[in-house]
């Protein structure tokens, strides 16, 4: 199994799909395996998610060893390590990110968690972990780069079993750009990095 790991919007399925493409594998998500199969113990209308059956989850995914996984939550994946030959992390600055996330019209709040994720680098790090467990970790910024040359990047470092990392964009974003996207992110609020944890997106 390959997983794309990354906060929403930063490029899972663009990248995720054309790499399944060029390795002729399946592509699916792991929101998708959840309401396919219907692994779910409820719906939390504010985050407009389902809320995870963990247990179930983690015993299904292992029939998807063959395919490309989009995740955005990679706990369940670290049950299966043996399964998994690389993790793909996309990356996207997050003043892009946060246009990317206002086109598709999410509570405000949702938008600035999300944007704060990637700022601070949460899956990133939850998958960095795990290049000492033995998985290559590849992290490709999409911020710019087209899906298709990201696609035959990864790919290429799939081939070599490689890793690549580690985008910093606290050390990337200038001083008057991060000062430009706190104010924005506490003018739109947003839950505690803890709570969020455990949610599928719907749709
Ligand atoms: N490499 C890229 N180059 C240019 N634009 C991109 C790139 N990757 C993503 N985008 C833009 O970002 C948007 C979100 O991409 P995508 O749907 O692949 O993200 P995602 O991580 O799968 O999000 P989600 O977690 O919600 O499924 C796309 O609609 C596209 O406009
Ligand atoms: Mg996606």
């Amino acid at each position: 199994m390959i997983v794309v790991a990354g906060v929403p919007g930063t490029g899972k399925s663009l990248v995720g799909s054309r790499v399944a493409r060029l390795l002729l594998r399946r592509f699916t998500t792991l929101s998708w395996i959840v309401l396919e199969k219907g692994l779910w113990t409820g719906y939390d209308a504010d985050r407009r998610s389902f809320i995870a059956d963990y247990d179930r989850l983690v015993r299904e995914i292992r029939y998807y060893q063959d395919y490309v996984v989009e995740t955005h939550w990679l706990e369940p994946f670290e049950t299966i390590l043996d399964a998994i030959e690389a993790v793909v992390v996309t990356r996207c600055n997050p003043l892009v990110l946060l246009e990317r996330l206002q086109r598709r019209g999410w509570p405000p709040a949702k938008i600035a968690e999300n944007v704060e994720a990637e700022l601070v680098g949460v899956v990133a790090a939850e998958a960095r972990r795990l290049v000492d467990k033995g998985v290559p970790v590849v992290e490709i910024d999409t911020t710019q780069m087209d899906p298709d040359d990201a696609a035959k990047l990864v790919v290429d470092m799939i081939g070599r079993g490689v890793s690549r990392c580690c985008i910093d964009w606290l050390s990337v974003l200038e001083g008057d750009e991060l000062g430009f996207l706190l104010e924005k992110l506490s003018s739109l609020g947003g839950a505690p990095l803890h709570e969020r944890r455990g949610s599928a997106e719907a749709g």
